[in-house]
């Protein structure tokens, strides 16, 4: 199947305001016992492959465009993404690989032109346990009021457990994450990003071109475990897939370390203490990454996207008895991941262009 024939699919149009919704204390989640076959296999043609590189639309168009941090961000100014020109969501799909996460304030984007936007990314992800808005199985809210309904209860014990990238267990896990966030705290409920090129780029070359070779197996089995055990219907069998350790992204070309706490479980051909020993300092490399990571500080009605194939994100459950915390995502599965060992290091590719500017 290609992108094409999943675009095809006719959207459901009804728009509902979650925002509203969630201020009125209307938890309006929905977890059918709807089933799903497993997710079909698809070509997937990343649109930043036709992205102006000097991406004019954006930076021509918008009030103000500045990265958060030099490895990872990049904030938007003066664009809404529900008025997108076809270039410039080419453009974003590019700045997105290239930066890892964007952030555009003051969106006015709804679900259903968030569900457009998504669609042409890749096939919009359906989550195998999450709630979501009536008739709108593609959004995911994020919906932390009270933490006996939340399906983000935070079980895991320090903030650091909760490093991911999104569904890594797919065969084919997402591409692109468009997350808004309208609804805040008083204080707290923070997120952070961290660069998977420059968490690679932070490895001794001896390391690097031991981990190239590796595969790590991804499970969905304990998140849908633990839904089923809240009482919330699993809509899709458990996912296991093996993917490569360091990965090249399609559109940049550039390696990338693909690993997390959230859903990697072992690597392939080494024995439990030896896989256990390597993904413990490898999560410690993630989470002590303090200069190839950004810890943003949400406004209401900002949209965080990011690429999840370069970078890994982690929410900071820090807000319990300071209020509400709501939001919702669309995510769009891209390619399976691969490793091509012609493939960058992002520091390589910074190297030779400061030195071709001497
Ligand atoms: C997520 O982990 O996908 C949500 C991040 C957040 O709530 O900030």
């Amino acid at each position: 199947m290609t992108n094409a024939a999943i675009t095809t699919q006719a959207p459901v149009k009804e728009v509902l305001d979650l925002k509203k919704l969630a201020a009125a204390d209307n938890y309006y989640l929905v977890t059918p016992t709807t089933t799903y076959p497993e997710l079909e296999p698809f070509k997937h043609v990343d649109v930043g492959h036709r992205a102006d590189p000097k991406k004019a639309s954006l930076y021509d168009n918008a009030e103000k465009i500045f990265d958060l941090t030099p490895n990872v961000g990049t904030e938007i100014h003066g664009i809404q993404l529900s008025k997108l020109t076809n270039q410039q969501k080419d453009d974003l799909a590019l700045l997105i690989a290239e930066r890892g996460v964007v952030f555009f304030k003051k969106q006015d984007i709804n679900i259903v032109q968030g569900e457009d936007l998504g669609r042409h990314y890749g096939p919009l992800h359906i989550h195998n346990i999450g709630g979501h808005p009536p008739n709108h199985p593609y959004v995911l809210p994020i919906y932390s009021v009270d933490v006996e309904k939340s399906a983000y209860y935070p079980k895991i014990v320090r903030a650091s457990e909760g490093w991911h990238t999104d569904v890594s267990y797919e065969l084919q896990p997402p591409g692109f994450t468009f997350l808004k966030i309208d609804t805040l705290p008083s204080t707290g409920g923070d997120t952070l990003w961290s660069s998977s090129y420059a968490a690679y780029d932070k490895l001794s070359p001896a390391l690097q071109k031991f981990f190239e070779g590796l595969e790590v197996v991804h499970s969905g089995k304990e998140q849908a475990e633990g839904a089923v055990n809240a009482g919330i219907p699993q809509r899709r069998q458990n996912v296991l897939h093996t993917h490569p350790l360091v990965r090249t992204h399609p559109v940049t070309g550039l390696k990338a370390l693909y690993i997390q706490p959230g859903f990697a479980r072992s690597i392939v051909g080494l024995s439990k203490r030896e896989s256990d020993t390597i993904l413990n300092f490898l999560y410690e490399h993630l989470a002590g990454g303090y200069d190839f990571q950004v810890r943003f500080k949400w406004e209401e009605d900002t949209v965080a996207v990011w690429d999840n194939r370069v970078t890994s994100h982690c929410a900071i459950f820090d807000y319990l008895g300071s209020g509400k915390r709501h939001g919702w995502r669309i995510t769009t599965q891209a390619e399976r991941p691969y490793f091509d060992p012609n493939s960058k290091s992002r520091a390589e590719v910074l190297l030779a262009q400061a030195r071709s500017k001497k």
